[in-house]
């Protein structure tokens, strides 16, 4: 493990090639029963490059008219999100250090060339919380900084089956995902990467 900054720790290879295929068998399940949406930007209404879903008992998403949130439903089924699978419920109590369950496991689905602008994840009620982020599929290239936007920043490549734990003092630093490297994914097919972020959202 390498701690990229203070709370910002880096876990490289954690997940073996069978439990990545595993995990992207699991995704793929609950794909099928919470489609991928494209969430749109606060007021713009502007959508991003990625797709997302989620499982677990509350799933975050983000529209003009209602910005970002947390709810228990699919916005376009109306359904429950599906349940979230022990794999990630063993990595959160694994690498989380946080006694209390995730309740929100955010699936963001990175077709070629989607990336995410530089952000924090702010819209959760425990900040004692790390965010649990597993990369599968393509490399990225994934940046990270300070608590203010205009904080200097570093970037470090995620591969598949990495882990990245937000927490502590970095677990409102801005991060964001520059690019995908093409060629990369032995697990998707068309250059895809998956990153599946684990969250507890109410106060524990
Ligand atoms: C996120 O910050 O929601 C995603 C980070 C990533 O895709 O690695
Ligand atoms: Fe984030």
């Amino acid at each position: 493990m390498i701690e990229l900054a203070p709370g910002l720790i880096y876990r490289p290879a954690h997940f073996s090639r069978v439990e990545q295929e595993a995990l992207v068998a699991a995704i793929r399940d609950i794909v099928r029963a919470a489609p991928l949406f494209t969430p749109t930007m606060p007021r713009t209404g502007k959508p991003f490059s990625v797709r997302m879903t989620n499982c677990g008992p509350l799933g975050w998403v983000s529209d003009r008219d209602g910005g970002y949130r947390y709810q228990a439903t699919h916005p376009a089924t109306g359904e429950p999100w599906p349940a979230m699978p022990p794999a990630l419920l063993d990595a959160w109590r694994d690498l989380a250090g946080f006694d209390a369950q995730p309740e929100a496991c955010l699936v963001n689905f990175y077709a070629a060339g989607a990336r995410m602008g530089l952000h924090v994840d702010s819209d959760e009620q425990e900040p004692r919380a790390p965010v649990l982020s597993i990369s599968l599929g393509a490399t990225c290239l994934f940046r990270y900084g300070g608590s203010k936007r205009g904080d200097p920043t570093k970037s470090v490549k995620l591969s598949s089956g990495d882990a990245v734990v937000i927490g502590g003092q970095s677990r409102f630093c801005h991060h964001g995902v520059d690019r995908l490297f093409p060629g990369t994914s032995t697990l998707l097919a068309n250059d895809a990467r998956i990153n599946l972020t684990l969250r507890r959202v109410t106060p524990a």
